[in-house]
């Protein structure tokens, strides 16, 4: 059932592109069932219930660009509709109404994205690869988070707390100073000011460097950073989306991207060591949804991507993972 309208609009990860094989592969994301497959004629994604007698499409059978439903064997093509119903009089039509619904679905930058509700929303695009200045070397998860997608996006995005949760990695307690900046919104992307910070051991390679990052806001469940090491020029950057299942449930997955070769394997685990490190946090935060009031919690100027999240969320009306007052 679509529970948040605004979130149904958006392109959602569901799983790694290497997970769907031959297999119809069941997924929630936003609160729906959807059962995703692969045929020659690329991904599909169909409503995971026959109309029939509410089966799981997903205990299935793929027969071709068709699902075969596990219970009577109506088939449905890869627009939901039914184009075979085994006890029907061939000489009968397939009533109209006999069709479960198809959803958006694409395959980009290693994830199958599915979009619940049509809509103008663009596709969350990494110009940066699409162009090759960036190579992407890794589309990392799913992790699994007890939390709500909202407050995975925001630890991504929250600046000052690298010194200290990631201390020795990100940040150094003495460096506890965020230089003041601001987020500014062009063509529906929120892009912050340059950000100076001086990381121990930024990139796993164990070096002291000074960064200048980039965070950009592109969906309500998708952001990224781009971080420069202001000596050399190195650029790494990483693309968050989430995976919104339930309310207080997500999966996220990183898109790992750098202008220099990486040790691809050292990196990735580097990354899932500080991930690791939010994860404890995240799945502990209080309350469990993120308040979008701003006189619910404190603010300081260092947060004001935060804050720039939050209230985007409220002017396009998210209802899911967020409390209002
Ligand atoms: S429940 Fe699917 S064919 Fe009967
Ligand atoms: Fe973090």
């Amino acid at each position: 059932m679509i529970e948040d309208p605004v979130l149904a609009q958006e392109w959602l990860p569901v799983c790694l592109s290497a997970e769907l094989k031959e297999q119809l592969l069941k997924v929630t994301v936003a609160g729906e069932y959807v059962v995703v497959f692969r045929s020659e004629g690329g991904v599909h994604a169909l409503k995971d219930v026959c109309v029939h007698r509410g089966a799981p499409l997903s205990l299935g059978k793929r027969k071709g660009d068709c699902i075969v439903c596990p219970y009577h064997g109506w088939e449905y093509d890869r627009g939901g509709q039914c184009v075979k119903i085994p006890q029907l009089d061939p000489a009968r039509v397939i009533p109209p109404k006999a069709h479960t619904q198809a959803f958006g679905c694409e395959e980009r930058y290693g994830l199958v994205w599915v979009r619940l509700l049509r809509s103008d929303g663009r596709f969350p695009i990494y110009p940066e690869v699409e162009s090759g200045a960036l190579r992407l070397h890794a589309t990392m998860g799913p992790y699994g988070v007890k939390a709500a997608a909202p407050r995975l996006i925001e630890n991504f995005l929250d600046v000052s707390h690298l010194a200290f949760l990631h201390e020795g990695y990100l940040g150094a307690p003495e460096h506890p100073y965020i230089s003041d900046h601001d987020v500014h919104w062009i063509d529906g992307r929120g892009v912050s000011d340059d950000i100076l910070i001086m990381q121990p051991n930024g990139d796993g390679r164990g070096r002291e460097v000074q960064y200048r990052y980039v965070y950009e806001i592109l969906s309500p469940v998708c952001v990224k950073f781009t971080k420069t090491d202001t000596e050399t020029g190195d650029v790494v950057s990483i693309q968050l989306c989430v995976q919104p299942n339930e309310e207080r449930r997500s999966a996220a997955y990183f898109l790992v991207t750098s202008n220099f070769d990486v040790d691809t394997q050292a990196f990735v685990s580097y990354q899932e060591l500080i991930f690791k490190q939010d994860v404890e946090v995240l799945e502990n935060q209080k309350p469990e949804e993120l308040p979008l009031d701003l006189q619910l919690e404190m603010h300081l100027r260092s947060d004001r991507i935060s804050i720039a999240y939050r209230s985007y969320l409220k002017e396009r009306g998210v209802r899911w993972g967020v409390i209002y007052g």
